[in-house]
């Protein structure tokens, strides 16, 4: 069954937002609306300075939109103060950088369990959740090591660890594999796509990498402020053409 609006985890709608640029005023986000399900990772692709992080960071609730309705898990978050959107990204979003984010003092164990300690899970909780979620991407063994003992791949894998300790319903990543070599990369995608469907997840990925587009179930390509084309890959469906487009990137 193909998936409606009613079933969005996340829904943009009308989305508008320009920054200032000297005396230029610049329209980054013209119109935009958008859908996002559950239980899949979608992709939006579009060149360097299209409007991707703005568009993450509006949709998981970091900045506003200047006009337009943002709803995440039913909540209008457009209408929510400052402090309602840090509460209602602590309990709900898990967010993945390209630049890993890890404090370089701490084990991979400790940058792991130190947002469940803001979760104020108790002591015992957040050793089993942090344990579970380094198992879960393969870093079982590392977990005592500190970010300069680790691999770009296994960094972001701890990234990603520290993502999904907190069991959000949202996962965000902008441009988490373009640090990484082909390979990490491909296991970090790999990762995210599995995460969607294993734990039914909305994971939403914004990369300027056409290489990622082969392992997403919908690609969004943003152009202009604005999603221009959206292809869902249904079961056993491939969609080679995809790849076509987006070489420039
Ligand atoms: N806080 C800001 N102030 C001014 N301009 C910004 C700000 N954030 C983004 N921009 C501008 O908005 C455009 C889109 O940026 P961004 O969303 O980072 O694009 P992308 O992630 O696709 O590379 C760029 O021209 C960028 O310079
Ligand atoms: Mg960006």
């Amino acid at each position: 069954m193909h998936p409606t609006s009613s079933t969005a985890t996340l829904h943009a709608h009308r989305i508008h937002k320009s920054f200032i640029s000297g005396v230029v005023r610049v329209e980054v986000l013209q119109d935009l609306s958008l859908n996002v399900f559950p239980a899949e990772l979608t992709l939006i692709v579009g060149p360097s300075g299209c409007g991707k992080s703005t568009l993450l960071s509006i949709i998981s609730a970091l900045q506003h939109a200047d006009r337009g309705e943002v709803t995440a898990l039913n909540q209008p978050i457009h209408a929510l103060s400052r402090r309602e959107r840090e509460r209602f990204r602590l309990h709900h979003t898990g967010f993945i950088f390209q630049g890993f984010n890890l404090f370089p003092a701490l084990t991979a164990l400790e940058q792991v369990e130190l947002p469940l300690v803001y979760l104020k899970l108790n002591r015992s909780d957040i050793r089993r959740r942090a344990c579970a979620a380094l198992e879960e991407v393969g870093l079982e063994q590392r977990m005592h090591q500190r970010p300069a003992e680790l691999s770009g791949g296994e960094k972001q894998r701890v990234a990603i660890a520290r993502a999904i300790a907190k069991e959000p319903e949202l996962l965000f990543a902008d441009e988490p594999t373009s640090s990484l070599d082909g390979m990490n990369g491909q296991q970090i995608i790999d990762l995210l796509h599995r995460i969607a469907h294993v734990h039914r997840n909305t994971v939403l990925c914004v990369s300027h990498d056409p290489r990622l587009i082969r392992h997403a179930d919908r690609v969004l390509a943003m152009e202009d402020g604005r999603i221009q084309r959206d292809w869902r890959r249904d079961t056993g469906t491939d969609v080679p053409e995809l790849e076509a487009p987006y070489e420039q990137y």
